[in-house]
């Protein structure tokens, strides 16, 4: 990779721009994290608990050698461990699981609570004030959310001090939600993209392989260089050591205005995981 450059949280912290996915359901390969860290100059990594990959993510940093101050970490807090003292639990136990003593940025993965006899908001806040406090003490660095839409933000607002950091968002040419984007960008909250490929189903469009001709780069590097020129921060997932140094190989080349609006026109609102839409 060339030198991937960051984006500047609202507390001064810089992300990588670049990031590496993992998931469940095949979404982790050890060799292929180990390879993106010291082939490919990954220091940017994205997992969760829900992936149940954080303990081999602790192996595979330890053995590629990159110290640990040097790779940026994000795990995400799962909703079954909302509420004030579980999400301190939580990140603890997180955090023992990848080896570390603090973590990069921490997440409330999704914004239903799904707690009988409460409502959202309060849950939220009640994780909210507690991803505050493991802020205040150092073990979080940056503490923020995903799948959060603007009326949960605005409440998040009105309940807590700390605005978030960070709200990591599905985006990609068929799913770009530029309200949420702009409203991240006045109130000084990163924003981040999930799902760059759809899945792999933009890698077949017709527009992306025109495009993937003309610049000689494939589908896959077009649809993470629109990311990256939309200053969007984005996390593509790959098993797949050949694949991972592709997704990495971004920074050499520049996608033209035409081409960008082109791949503006793409939007058709279909999302490729879950769509917090209806969460109150
Ligand atoms: N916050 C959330 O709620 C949330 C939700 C979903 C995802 N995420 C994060 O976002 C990351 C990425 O999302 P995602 O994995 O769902 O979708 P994605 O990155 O859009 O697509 C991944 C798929 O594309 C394939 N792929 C990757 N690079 C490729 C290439 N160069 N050529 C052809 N195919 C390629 C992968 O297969 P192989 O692995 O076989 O290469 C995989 O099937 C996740 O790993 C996770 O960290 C967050």
């Amino acid at each position: 990779m060339l030198c991937c450059p960051t984006v500047t949280l609202s507390n001064g912290l810089e992300l990588p721009i670049l990031g590496l996915g993992t998931s469940h359901n095949g979404g982790y390969s050890h060799e292929a994290v180990v390879y993106a860290l010291q082939e490919c100059g990954v220091r940017h990594i994205d997992t969760a608990k829900r992936y149940g990959c954080e303990e081999y993510l602790a192996k595979a940093v330890r053995e590629s050698g990159v110290p640990r101050q040097d790779v940026w970490l994000t795990t995400k807090l799962w909703p079954g461990d909302y509420g004030y003292s579980n999400t301190k639990q939580a990140c603890r136990a997180s955090c023992a699981r990848l080896g570390v003593e603090y973590l990069d940025l921490y997440l409330m993965h999704w914004p239903d609570c799904m707690v009988p006899g409460r409502s959202n908001r309060e849950m939220r806040a009640e994780t909210w004030r507690a991803l505050e406090e493991l802020y205040d003490e150092g073990l979080c660095r940056a503490i923020g959310v995903s799948n959060f839409l603007i009326p949960h933000l605005e409440e998040l607002k009105e309940d807590c001090s700390i605005v978030p950091h960070v709200n990591q968002v599905e985006y990609h040419p068929f799913q770009q939600p530029e309200e949420i984007v702009q409203y991240c960008q006045q109130q000084g909250i990163v924003f981040e993209g999930y799902c760059p490929l759809a899945k792999g189903q933009a890698l077949s469009h017709p527009t992306i392989l025109k495009m993937a001709d003309k610049y000689e780069h494939t589908p896959s590097q077009i649809c993470i260089r629109w990311s990256i020129q939309n200053g969007v921060v984005t996390i593509p997932k790959s098993t797949k050591k050949k694949r991972i140094l592709e997704n990495c190989n971004v920074f050499g080349f520049q996608l033209e205005d035409t081409d960008m609006v082109s791949l503006r026109m793409l939007h058709d609102g279909r999302h490729v995981t879950w769509d917090p839409t209806h969460v109150p």
